[in-house]
């Protein structure tokens, strides 16, 4: 079997990627290598030749697309980052949707389908990954590739009412049927999109598979996880090398304590949100000014979305109130530093931070949260505040478990974070570091392909969407009824003899029991 990877952006290593790299592209990376492979996507460049262009390192194959300024907008910008972003983590009042853009995004798909069909070959082992490429699968499919394919949605999947309010949800989440497998962060987000196949596409369920047509697809979580050991051992090194930004940090903060946060400049890691916390813990408990700091650091992302550029706006606007508030002449209590730090640095800051500021809006899991754990000192280890609504909380149930929309109640997790004795911080730690450790990076590509590998292959068509026409979107469905059957569905039904769909009457989501026998 060879594996081909193919994701959204791809990063050619290069000499010194295995210091900057992140857990998950170095594991996919030895996952590739260990059984030889291909790894398609964006190069990341927007350019005019759009040829594709090939790499070799090792027996692992890079093969790279440039984007045209117009697939840029429409794809990238457009439909993923200004419809499907928002509207997946929970956003309806963000959610801009434009037709162009859509057309834009299937056809990006369609174009990188057309590249890659040309490049598989009969035993290879697709894996696709993220919402930029919802639909390849199928446009794979269209031309041919009866191999298995599988997809990893790393981000959160939203109820079937607040999907519905995006215009051809139905049938992009139709085309999800072409992949034998498909993997989600939690259990949540995996009941989530089986509640839309059944209730948006009239699919059956089993509670872990689906079957809409004649295909069937698994559903599953398979929660990302990091490299523990590697970032643990980064951490460590951290303390002893002399010219690291936390050499300085110490330097600056001397005896004072450090409260860290460490997001991409998005909207649903709730960055504003966050500083408004910290500044409320500041005014409940003026014996701690002077005493800490929140270090934010805040890579911008995406700065061409306007709600991007808006939050840029705002979290400067916010830290300076809150500085010019309650900061002192020889203390500032926020600094927000939007620029990227290499990962041997980050994991100085975590371990010199005694606590971890993770609160996102909504995540598919953050593994900010993960890392956070990994870096600690197991002797003396800071305190993980985690919004419930990160995927990763439900795993981390030993962290202090907020609601990112309380602002008192994070300001309070802060001071009971700081407060807290020696032994519940190990106790604590403890148990998160045994999650963190038992369900790494390794363990998550070696279940996610097994689970692939192990999944039956299928040759039958799903029609991806090919062009935007209301009369494609089939009525939303809100009842326990199944639809009527396209003709096609009806006579395969028949004469494979699947028998029970949806319990009638039943609420949605509720399932009678499915026989899948064919
Ligand atoms: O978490 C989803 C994701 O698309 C990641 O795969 C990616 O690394 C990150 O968001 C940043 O996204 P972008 O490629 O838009 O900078």
């Amino acid at each position: 079997m060879r594996l081909v990877v193919v994701s959204n952006r791809v990063t050619i290593p290069d000499r010194h990627e295995k210091a900057t790299a992140g857990g998950l592209a170095v594991a996919l990376r030895e996952a590739l290598e260990k059984h030889g492979g291909l790894w398609f996507g964006w190069s990341g460049v927007v350019g005019s030749t759009r040829q594709l262009r090939e790499t070799q390192r090792g027996n692992v194959t890079y093969a790279v697309t440039d984007l045209s300024e117009a697939e840029r907008e429409s794809y990238y910008l457009g439909f993923s980052n200004r419809a499907l972003w928002p509207i997946m983590h929970y956003r309806l009042g963000l959610t801009e949707f434009q037709r162009s853009d859509y057309m834009g995004y299937l056809g990006v798909n369609r174009r990188f389908a057309r590249e890659l069909a040309r490049m598989i070959q009969p035993d290879d082992v697709i894996w696709i990954h993220d919402y930029h490429l919802i639909p390849l699968a199928a446009e794979l499919r269209r031309r041919g590739i009866t191999n298995r394919i599988g997809y990893f949605h790393h981000i959160p999947w939203p109820s079937a009412d607040t999907l519905m309010a995006l215009p051809f949800s139905t049938t992009l989440v139709r085309t999800l049927a072409a992949y034998d497998l498909v993997g989600m962060q939690t259990q949540v987000d995996a009941r989530n999109l089986i509640d839309c196949l059944v209730n948006l596409c009239g699919a059956r369920t089993d509670g872990r598979r689906v079957r809409l047509g004649m295909r069937e697809t698994a559903v599953q979580p398979f929660p990302i996880g990091i490299d523990v050991e590697a970032f643990r051992r980064l951490a460590a090194a951290s303390v002893r090398q002399a010219a690291t930004p936390l050499r300085a940090t110490r330097e600056s903060l001397g005896e004072r304590k450090l409260v860290i946060g460490v997001d991409r400049l998005d909207y649903s890691k709730g960055i504003v949100q966050r500083l408004e916390a910290f500044g409320q813990f500041l005014r409940s408990h003026p014996e701690e000014r002077g005493r800490v700091g929140l270090l934010q650091i805040a890579p911008p992302s995406r700065s061409d979305v306007p709600e991007y550029a808006e939050l840029d706006r705002m979290s400067d606007e916010v830290a300076g109130r809150l500085n010019a508030q309650l900061g002192e002449f020889d203390w500032t209590p926020i600094r927000v530093v939007k620029k990227a730090y290499s990962r041997t640095a980050l994991a100085g800051f975590y371990r010199r931070a005694q606590v971890g500021l993770v609160t996102p809006m909504r995540d598919g899991m953050n593994l900010v949260a993960k890392e956070y754990v990994a870096a600690q000192n197991p002797a003396d280890p800071g305190v993980l505040v985690l919004s419930r609504f990160a995927g990763a909380a439900q795993q981390l149930g030993d962290a202090l478990i907020v609601n990112p929309y309380d602002i008192h109640e994070v300001a309070e997790a802060i001071r009971t974070a700081l407060a807290m004795p020696k032994s519940e911080r190990i106790r604590r730690f403890e148990a998160l570091y045994h999650v963190i450790e038992t369900s790494g990076i390794h363990w998550w590509t070696q279940r996610y392909l097994e689970a692939l590998t192990g999944a039956p292959a299928q040759a039958e068509v799903v029609e991806p969407p090919s062009k935007v026409d209301s009369k494609v979107e089939p009525p939303v469905r809100r009842t326990g009824r199944k639809p009527r059957p396209a003709a096609s569905d009806r006579g395969e039904a028949k004469s494979r003899a699947i028998t029970v769909g949806q319990k009638r009457g039943a609420p949605p989501g509720e399932t009678a029991h499915v026989s899948f026998a064919r």
